[in-house]
């Protein structure tokens, strides 16, 4: 019973009882009944007070207990949510959490193939990047992969996954992320609208660095080897240090340490990929290699690796980034294809910087190797970043890309016709001496060059 009803109800007995005294004495005087009665009356009053002294006791006993453990429950769920911080293991966010975070989603900071990104604050303060992930069938798997990889690994040079929220099968799905506030590396090293400015050289050489350790991390160092699957300026972010911070794991796929290749289908950003994804039987953690190197030539040249010009009469000729640093580093010119932004820094530093553009290139061409094989792994690379081990010169490679983009440009020549269809059947798979199809080698084009 609560306490107001009780308190209440031992009131009005009182008053009754008085009331029965009263009307007792007047009717009856001073008669043997009447002391009978306020006798038994006076009793039940005490027996009233006796009751309600003891409750509130016992109130107050139980109000003191409850105080206590509540403040234990606080103190332990602030131990509890410490000890996951550092642990780094991710909370689960309600939905209105994240729509107060973020002011209802009003602040877009990226989005990217399969999410936008907006800028939020939490309530202890903590500026936060939460992702949005739309799409049933292919939202979810985006979203478990990602949990899967990232939630289980730490490192200063990957971003770290704080928490998650789901809330249907059917809706979309949240990741929050700590903020990264120099945003992705694209916009600090081509030049376009929305640029944020031109990152320094002694900086690109850093990011080389901090990328090729997330890497060696992730495919070494971890319980699986977990394979990225998407490495590109755009998942690539910077803090306010400008270190480079690995993000974006939707498209990550763990393997075993006793597996040497995984199969699956093709997935990651056209310009990006190896060419093993197109022979379907398997790629590796040099699939990921592959992709590093095509993000160190870009971030030495300031340009994307495939660039298309128009050259009048509604013809167009490409430019393939790989190609012309691999010529160059043969004819001896290789601070030819440095951003020319860096002019400046380039001829203040002069032997030094000329000394570290041939290292990066190096690393950059053993990377992009065509046969996986013949590529470092991640660790070699940190290795001959930081000098540990010396910068082998880069065998030659045939560059498939460039001879399928040059193949398709007389194609596109002779025939004006559009682009392959996106997906090739296994039986027109292209055969390993070269030998393509028209349709498998534009196929192939497409895919892999993104044009
Ligand atoms: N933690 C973060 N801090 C700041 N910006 C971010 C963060 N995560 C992502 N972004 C921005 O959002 C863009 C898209 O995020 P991403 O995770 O790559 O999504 P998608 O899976 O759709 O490619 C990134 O290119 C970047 O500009
Ligand atoms: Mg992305």
């Amino acid at each position: 019973m609560e306490d107001k009803k009780a308190y209440s109800i031992a009131i009005s007995l009182v008053i009754l009882l008085i009331t029965i005294i009263i009307f007792a004495r007047l009717t009856l005087k001073l008669s043997k009944t009447f002391f009978l009665i306020t006798g038994a009356d006076v009793t039940l009053v005490l027996a009233v007070f006796a009751a309600v002294l003891m409750r509130r006791k016992f109130n107050n006993r139980r109000q003191l207990l409850e105080n206590q453990l509540d403040s234990d429950g606080r103190e332990l769920r602030i131990e509890y949510s410490f000890l996951r911080k550092v642990a780094g293991v991710p909370t689960r966010f309600r939905l209105k959490e994240l729509e107060e975070a973020t002011d209802n989603f009003g602040t877009l900071v990226g989005r990217g193939s399969s999410a936008s990104v907006f800028k939020g604050v939490l309530s202890d303060g903590a500026s936060v990047a939460v992702k949005r992930i739309q799409g049933e069938e292919r939202g979810d798997k985006e979203f478990k992969s990602e949990v899967a990889a990232i939630a289980s690994v730490q490192h200063v040079n990957l971003v770290r996954l704080l928490g998650y929220c789901s809330v249907s099968t059917m809706g979309p799905r949240f990741l929050v992320y700590e903020y990264i506030v120099n945003g992705s590396l694209n916009n600090w090293i081509f030049q376009k609208r929305g640029s944020r400015g031109c990152l320094s050289w002694d900086l690109r050489c850093r990011v080389a660095l901090d990328v090729a350790k997330a890497l060696s991390y992730l495919h070494h160092d971890c319980r699986s080897c977990i394979l990225h699957l998407d490495v590109k300026p755009e998942n690539i972010l910077l803090d306010e240090n400008h270190h480079a911070i690995l993000a974006d794991f939707g498209l990550s796929k763990l393997m075993g340490k006793d597996e040497s290749r995984v199969v699956t289908t093709i997935r990651g950003t056209r310009g990006y990929l190896a060419p093993e994804w197109l022979l379907e039987n398997g790629i590796s953690e040099k699939s990921d290699v592959y992709s590093y190197g095509m993000v160190l030539l870009e971030l030495i040249g300031g340009r994307r690796n495939i660039t298309v010009a128009e050259i009048g009469n509604s013809k167009s000729k490409f430019s393939y980034l790989p190609k012309i640093v691999s010529e160059k580093l043969a004819q001896g010119k290789i601070m030819d294809v440095v951003d020319k932004r860096l002019a400046h820094e380039v001829s203040a530093g002069g032997g030094v910087v000329e000394i570290q553009v041939k290292k990066l290139v190096c690393v950059a061409l053993s990377c992009i190797q065509e046969r996986p094989k013949l590529r470092p792994t991640m660790a070699r690379v940190v290795e001959m970043l930081v000098g540990r081990v010396p910068v082998e010169e880069p065998l030659q490679t045939t560059m498939l890309i460039f001879d399928l983009l040059a193949s398709d440009e007389d194609l596109d020549h002779h025939l004006g016709q559009p682009r392959a269809p996106a997906a090739m059947p296994r039986s027109r798979q292209m055969d390993t001496t070269n030998h393509y199809s028209n349709s498998a080698r534009s196929f192939a084009m497409s895919v892999l060059s993104g044009r």
